[in-house]
């Protein structure tokens, strides 16, 4: 062994020609490489690089997961004899310090050279504490929450020996079908795109070097959202136009933030598996935007781009992939097996596997585990870090943050403490479902604080808290029903909590039917027929169709999965000690047939005339109307705001010119609330044609009941910029209008114009 390490030192020294560090390194029994703390990570990375066999280079280019947990196949499960091989440089599914540190030791101590493994997880909203779902927080429409909200999971994730994470997902979806729409931060392009970097900051903060941040992985690149007919992993045939409009910029966003890396998407994007596809990894992830990072697969989607039919076999799908550009395999054992092989017969070259290599290796060292590998396992600071009071309260507070008021008919809400309250629902008191998918560490059993605990800490009074679960969340078993309204008939005002279980949104849960599960709405139509009052909270991972309940249900709370506190939350909300102030970030369609819908469609050839909806030969439906149930940006509050005087300082810009447009904004309700303001443009003649409205910019304030506010957006032509009919990024001179208002929908217009 010690022969080896000192065959080993002797060509790093030769090659640093630095003999002060031959002391250090000797003094290191178990990494000559460990010590070497001054030299510059290039020259660093040079040296070792240098050392590296073939095989210790490829193990570097594999990630396999434990066998903790799984979303896929497993294809091997000996990853501990592997990592002693040097065959895997990279694990996941794996936390804790003590499990970490065996891992990490097993790396250190076995191979020949102790190369630190990385540690990945799919910390997504929370670690140990959970917080909303990603669709939930991005409803708060508040960046530096989100950001705070990432940066609690990094904190958490990084005291329990994780590096990196598989986060943020900043796929744009408009189609509710698809379950994966939970993960990531709604329909549109401006606000991903900002939500996104929050993201990446929380994560990665700005030093990757200390203990309590880790890498982000902006996933899934690309276009995984428009997935056909909302169907996992479906194909996805989309304009050159239309990818880089929609579904590039949050991406490209990620990489202006200085994300570490990235992951491919399972679908195909016009033809080619994104995993296969050089365009989008090497020509524009790699060359056009400068990404340094590494790419990681995602589960075995080299090994899935046989079934997708563009190789025969593993091991052309192996070579499809490094020659597109992919630096690391997930799960999948293709370039494990077969890369040596292709070098071998010259079909990928070895200056490939060397760049891969290094982007990977530069990360770890950025993360300082050369310095010390076993920085990330501390038992005290893992003791100390996870579930703090303080990281309770930020899931809480962005709970109620993320909440959006739908309905409320008659104010019925806030309720008073005082009433007498019939609680029912399969969701009321839940702690399995309410943390949501992908809360991979998040507890299920003991820590979620459910609706009915939390409205047992407000109302004094227990007699005036009634419980019934009433049913299941996707059964047709009635036998709960009549507990439920015998409750019912009892109480001055009822809460009902319903929705989808945290698996029927998130990966490979999509559904086509987009009502509550199950019997949820025939106990609501029961309940209806006291005659008392319903307040409904939902607790779901995508828009639902609402229509019924919308028409008939006095008040309706939209919560998502609402995270670790989200019973406490919920209670805050349910009795006025937090008023309500999410808005929407995807459209709630009316019914399934709507679906797409999104706010930024264009006006078409033939637009209705909203007085007449329902006209022939215009682009409508004959059974509803194009309009969503809830527009993009929608969430009322327990008080109303007024919209006035909107003002733009001039009618005319040059290319070179701040836009400045101002509105007053006035709480004209009884509660201090909070309003987010929307600037939306439209671009009225285009060489290509233009949507509707996109939102620029957005504000949310606080206001006091009667106080006003002036508001202020700046844009300039940047912001008006589009892919033009020759596929230029830039803005064109002409007429443009602007909205400003408290949804899509319900806006005040001005105009202007470019020259
Ligand atoms: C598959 C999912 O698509 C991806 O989002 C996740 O990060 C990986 N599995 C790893 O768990």
């Amino acid at each position: 062994m010690k022969i080896k390490k000192l065959i080993l030192f002797f060509s790093l020294s030769v090659f640093f020609g630095v003999l002060g560090c031959k002391k250090d390194s000797i003094q290191n029994e178990n990494n000559v490489l460990l010590n070497n703390k001054n030299v510059k990570m290039e020259s660093f990375l040079d040296s070792l690089m240098q050392v590296m066999t073939l095989d210790e280079k490829i193990g570097q280019m594999v990630l396999f997961s434990t066998d903790w947990e799984k979303t896929g196949p497993s294809i091997n499960n000996s990853y501990k004899k592997l990592v002693e091989e040097g065959k895997v440089g990279n694990i996941f599914n794996a936390y804790t310090s003590k499990f970490t540190r065996e891992l990490q030791k097993t790396a250190i101590e076995n191979t020949r050279l102790g190369i630190p493994l990385l540690f990945g997880y799919d910390v997504i909203h929370g670690h140990r504490t959970i917080f909303p779902i990603s669709l939930g927080e991005s409803a708060s429409w508040d960046l530096e929450a989100i950001e705070n909200g990432a940066r609690i999971a990094a904190i958490e994730a990084a005291a329990e020996g994780i590096h990196w994470t598989f986060a943020p997902m900043v796929d744009i979806a408009r189609d509710p079908r698809w379950g994966r729409v939970s993960e990531g931060a709604g329909e549109d392009v401006y606000l991903g795109s900002e939500i996104a970097k929050a993201r990446v900051r929380g994560f990665q903060g700005d030093d990757l070097s200390a203990t309590n941040t880790i890498l982000a992985c902006a996933k899934h690149y690309a276009a995984y959202g428009a997935a056909q007919g909302g169907r996992d992993y479906n194909t996805v045939d989309i304009s050159e136009r239309e990818l880089r409009t929609t579904y590039l910029p949050p991406f490209k966003a990620t990489v202006n933030e200085g994300v570490a890396t990235f992951m491919t998407s399972f679908n195909e994007l016009n033809g080619v598996p994104v995993t296969g596809n050089k365009y989008l990894l090497t020509d524009i992830l790699k060359t056009e935007w400068g990404f340094k990072g590494f790419v990681v697969t995602d589960y075995t989607s080299i090994n899935e781009m046989v079934a997708h039919g563009i190789v025969k076999d593993d091991k052309e799908a192996a070579e499809l992939a490094v020659n597109a550009g992919v630096d690391m395999d997930m799960q999948g054992a293709a370039f494990m097996d077969y890369l040596k092989e292709l070098i071998a017969e010259g079909k990928v070259s070895e200056k490939k596997v060397d760049e891969s290599v290094r982007s990977i290796l530069a990360l770890k060292y950025q993360l300082g585990l050369f310095d010390d590998p076993y920085k990330y396992c501390d038992e005290e600071r893992e003791k100390n870090s996870l579930m703090t009071t303080e990281n309770l309260e930020a899931a809480r507070d962005m709970a109620r943050k993320s909440s959006v008021l739908l309905k409320n008919n008659k104010e019925i809400l806030p309720i008073s403490k005082d009433k007498k309250i019939a609680l029912i629902g399969p969701l009321a008191d839940n702690k399995w479902d309410i943390i949501g998918s992908w809360s991979a560490a998040g507890d299920r059993y003991e820590k979620p604080v459910t609706v009915l605990e939390g409205f047992k800490t407000k109302i004094s009074n227990s007699s005036n808290l009634m419980f019934a679960k009433g049913c299941e969340i996707n059964s047709d078993d009635t036998k709960g029903f009549n507990e439920a309204i015998a409750i019912a008939k009892k109480a001055d005002v009822i809460v009902m909590v319903m929705g989808e279980s945290q698996d029927m949104s998130g990966e490979s849960a999509s559904r086509t039917n987009l009502d509550l599960p199950g019997n949820q709405k025939d106990l609501l139509k029961e309940i209806k027929k006291t005659g008392k009052p319903i307040v409904l909270v939902l607790m779901n991972g995508r828009p639902l169709t609402l229509e019924w309940e919308n028409e008939h249900i006095d008040a309706i709370l939209e919560t998502w999965f609402p995270g670790t506190m989200g019973g406490i939350a919920i209670a805050d909300l349910i009795f006025g000690d937090y008023n309500p102030s999410g808005k929407l970030t995807m459209s709630f369609p009316r019914n399934v047939g709507q679906i797409p819908i999104y706010y930024n469609v264009k006006n078409t050839g033939r637009p209705i005339d909203p007085k007449n909806p329902y006209e022939k030969y215009k682009s409508n439906y004959l059974d509803v109307l194009n309009s969503p149930l809830y527009p993009f940006g929608y969430g009322l509050s327990y008080t109303t705001f007024e919209y006035s005087d909107l003002s733009i300082d001039k009618n005319k810009f040059t290319f070179n010119e701040d836009i400045t447009v101002s509105v007053i904004i006035k709480n004209t309700g009884k509660y201090k609330g909070e309003e987010v303001a929307q600037l939306y443009v439209q671009d009225l003649v285009g060489s290509v044609t233009r949507p509707l409205k996109e939102l620029k910019r957005f504000e949310k304030i606080l206001l006091n009941p009667g106080e006003s506010k002036e508001v202020s957006f700046t844009i300039n032509s940047k912001d008006l910029a589009f892919y033009t009919r020759d596929m230029s990024f830039k803005a064109e001179p002409g007429e443009f209008k602007i909205y400003v208002g408290t949804n899509s929908q319900n806006v005040l217009e001005t105009q202007f114009s470019l020259k």
